[in-house]
């Protein structure tokens, strides 16, 4: 992606969130020269990476394969370890109609994705055979604000602004908007993507930047480059 694209995205995005009356925190609108000079104190943002995360997949074409992602908190891999603590983590997204996130399960990570307003959120649904792959045949069985509802294979779920599933590690899942983009909440188990995405086909998680202008605010992906 080049980072004019990028800058685009996180300036659309942030007139959307707030449009649903979300905001973000503080770090959301410092500058890269900002977090540089901040770096001795920041330590639970870039550690956790909290903050902006705008994929394409390496695909190329962000509208079609690509999901616009903020993490406003991330819990501890240590307190994972211990099972105490901060075991919690939080994002807010954006997919526009018909953009793709594809199909993928996490190993550890339990994720609940809330419509939390715009159009309908439809979500494409597998259980995982005994070796993780997909499961073509078995029915997959999620709950649903509370209450357990039952998909066959490849089955799509929707939900309306307000509605929520649990996804648990294993459950295959590619999600798209309907009619109108969808702001989505993620409240989930300590985050990993760096390594808790397993793909369904082989792509990259994060984009490589094509650098046609500064950054306005760093991308999680830039953190090791620019701020160590
Ligand atoms: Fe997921």
């Amino acid at each position: 992606m080049r980072r004019s694209e990028v800058n685009e995205i996180m300036a659309r995005a942030d007139t959307f969130i707030r449009s649903h009356g979300y905001i973000l925190p503080p770090f959301a609108y410092w500058t890269p020269a900002e977090m540089q000079a901040r770096r001795g104190d920041i330590g639970g943002i870039v550690e956790g990476r909290l903050g902006w995360d705008i994929t394409d997949y390496g695909k190329g074409h962000f509208a079609q394969t690509g999901l616009f992602l903020f993490t406003v908190r991330n819990g501890r891999p240590a307190d994972l370890a211990a099972g105490r603590g901060m075991l919690y983590a939080e994002k807010i997204m954006i997919s526009r109609v018909e953009q793709l996130s594809p199909l993928h399960r996490h190993v550890i990570k339990a994720e609940d994705i809330i419509n939390r307003g715009g159009g309908r959120l439809t979500i494409k649904l597998f259980a995982s055979a005994a070796d993780g792959s997909i499961d073509r045949e078995a029915r997959v069985s999620v709950p649903c604000d509370g209450v357990m509802r039952s998909f066959g294979p490849g089955d799509v779920l929707a939900l309306m602004p307000g509605e929520s599933v649990t996804l648990m590690p294993g459950v295959w899942h590619a999600f798209w908007a309907e009619k109108s983009e969808v702001l989505i909440g993620e409240v989930s188990t300590v985050n990993d993507d760096l390594t808790d995405n397993i793909f369904a086909e082989p792509l990259d998680r994060f984009s490589t930047i094509t650098e046609d202008c500064e950054p306005d605010h760093l991308l999680v992906s830039d953190y090791p480059a620019w701020l160590g």
